[in-house]
């Protein structure tokens, strides 16, 4: 037991948490009889490949890898040359939450700059870029995105053109980090299309999505495909069986069904702030545009939730809250309830 009352099939902790989608589940049993060619060249690996250049566009490669650790650091070595740098969020993934995997695997710097809101702005990039003027520091040539971003905020489609336009000017290339794309594409109402020309390079996420395991990479920039395949089985991320990873993107790309999900998650997310809000006592700190509330409780009343409840306590003292797939509107009236009462 670890002392949590509450549901034990759905926490607020991380989509993470949540359980696999029942029709992931069902697609790997399906693909699991009989014999099937390794290393991608099964036909559920064609399918999900075919699947995710409709949603990407017909000149994106898509390469299929275990995690999102993995397909940034895939995606960022075929971008980056020698000496190059990275350009990214102070709060995002790639700089807080990998190990430094990047630096370890890749030997390349990444140079986080202030993002409040876990948004880059052309300013911030800027400001960097006059740091970074001769040979004392590595040269920036990308730049790392995250959408959704670590703080559950969204680009919108014209704050992404604007950054675009500006790595233009500069000669900068574009990652961005889409553990959570699907969660941005629902919250925009967009295609997957429509973030990815921005792009140069971008992952996007299934294991938050209801998959066990998988995230795939989308190269979009003509001629950085070819050495591609070749680092990524290099990377450990080639699965010799890779039908398994395959099934599941082919089941959540069946009929939407990712998109349904995102969709659902942002939906509880939106009914969870919707009745935090009003609460006296507690203040959201960022503006709900994905799966993620982030709010700021008294301490005695987070301590009294996350006893219940299995919560992200973070060290600025906040909680973030993230919603899935498989978290239901009763769940999210008991843990308002039980900050509600926490408030007392
Ligand atoms: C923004 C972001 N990128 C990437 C990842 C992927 O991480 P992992 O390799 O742990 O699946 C996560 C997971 O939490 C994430 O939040």
């Amino acid at each position: 037991m670890n002392g949590l009352s509450a549901s034990p099939r759905v926490d607020f902790a991380s989509d993470n948490h949540a359980e696999a989608h029942p029709a992931v589940l069902a697609a790997i049993v399906a693909a699991a009889r009989g014999p099937a060619p390794a290393y991608g060249g099964d036909r559920w690996t064609a399918a999900a490949e075919a699947g995710l250049r409709d949603l990407a566009g017909p000149g994106s490669v898509p390469l299929l890898v275990f995690n999102g650790t993995a397909a940034n650091v895939l995606g960022l070595s075929v971008l980056l040359g020698p000496g190059d740098a990275i350009i990214c969020a102070e709060h995002s993934h790639v700089a807080a939450d990998e190990c430094g995997a990047v630096e370890a695997m890749l030997g390349r710097k990444l140079l986080p700059a202030p993002a409040p809101d876990g948004k880059l702005t052309p300013a911030a990039i800027e400001a960097v870029l006059d740091r970074c003027t001769d040979v004392r520091t590595p040269r920036p040539s990308v730049v790392a995105l995250t959408q959704a971003t670590e703080l559950g905020t969204c680009y919108s489609l014209r704050e992404l053109a604007e950054l675009r336009e500006l790595c233009d000017r500069r000669g900068l290339r574009i990652y961005l980090d889409g553990a959570r794309l699907a969660n941005a594409v629902a919250r925009l109402g967009c295609e997957v299309a429509d973030i990815a020309r921005f792009a140069d390079a971008l992952s996007l996420g299934f294991t938050k999505n209801g998959a066990l395991g998988v995230d795939a990479l989308l190269l979009m920039a003509p001629g950085i495909a070819e050495r591609a395949p070749y680092l990524r089985r290099q990377q450990g991320q080639l699965a010799s069986k890779m039908r398994f990873l395959a099934a599941q993107v082919g089941a959540l790309l069946d009929g939407g069904l990712w998109l349904d999900n995102a969709r659902h998650a942002n939906a509880m997310c939106d009914h969870l702030a919707a009745e935090l809000e009003p609460l006296p006592g507690l203040r959201l700190t960022q503006r709900v545009q994905s799966n993620a509330v982030f709010v700021a409780l008294p301490r005695a009343a987070t301590d009294y939730v996350r006893a219940r409840w299995a919560l992200d306590l973070l060290p600025t003292g906040e909680t973030r809250l993230m919603t899935s797939h498989a978290t239901a509107p009763a769940d999210v009236n008991d843990l308002v309830e039980e900050v509600r009462a926490s408030l007392k």
